[in-house]
């Protein structure tokens, strides 16, 4: 069984899902990168380029590609993964879903330095980047909460994020 990783922009999907892999001894998959990869473009220029639904529609076809792969992986999902197409209920008949949701103020701070990479947010101004979160956060709420786990109590350690996957074996 899989395990994705979903959340909001700057939750920590790559980080947490590194470190899991790692003490679970798989493969770590980061949706992004794949598809940076094999279009040899970042995320921000094919936006630029094709647009947004194109991205997501490559998105779909390189999840649907990782989830035929019989080798159990940890795979961090983008931010918008869960919403669109029938995402959520493809990861969830393939495995669990864990859904990492720290606070606003977390995601504002480490998202500020890191804008310039997220096409969603490079234009957003940085004193109105935490309303943005939050509009954008409601908005996807819906899809993030048909998660299997919801891991919200900061600070996420490795430890607890274990735990809650082995309760839910
Ligand atoms: C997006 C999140 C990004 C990336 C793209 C769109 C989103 O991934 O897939 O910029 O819609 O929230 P991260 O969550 O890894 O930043």
């Amino acid at each position: 069984m899989h395990i994705f990783l979903i959340g909001f922009m700057g939750s920590g999907k790559s980080y947490w899902g590194q470190r899991l892999a790692e003490s679970m001894g798989r493969r770590f998959i980061d949706l992004d990168s794949v598809i940076e990869e094999k279009q040899k473009k970042s995320i921000a220029a094919i936006f630029e380029d094709n647009g947004e639904q194109h991205f997501r529609e490559l998105e779909r076809q390189e999840l649907g590609r990782l989830i035929e792969k019989p080798e159990p992986m940890v795979i961090a999902c983008g931010g918008g993964t869960p919403c669109y197409f029938d995402n959520m209920l493809f990861m969830k008949q393939n495995g669990l879903v864990v859904w990492l949701d720290p606070t606003v103020a977390s995601l504002e701070k480490r998202l500020k330095p890191e804008k310039d990479k997220r096409p969603l947010i490079r234009s957003v101004p940085d004193e109105q980047l935490a309303v943005f979160i939050e509009e954008k956060l409601k908005e996807r709420i819906p899809f993030y909460s048909g998660a299997h786990l919801h891991i919200f109590d900061e600070p996420f350690t490795l430890e607890k994020i274990l735990q809650q996957i082995k309760d839910a074996n």
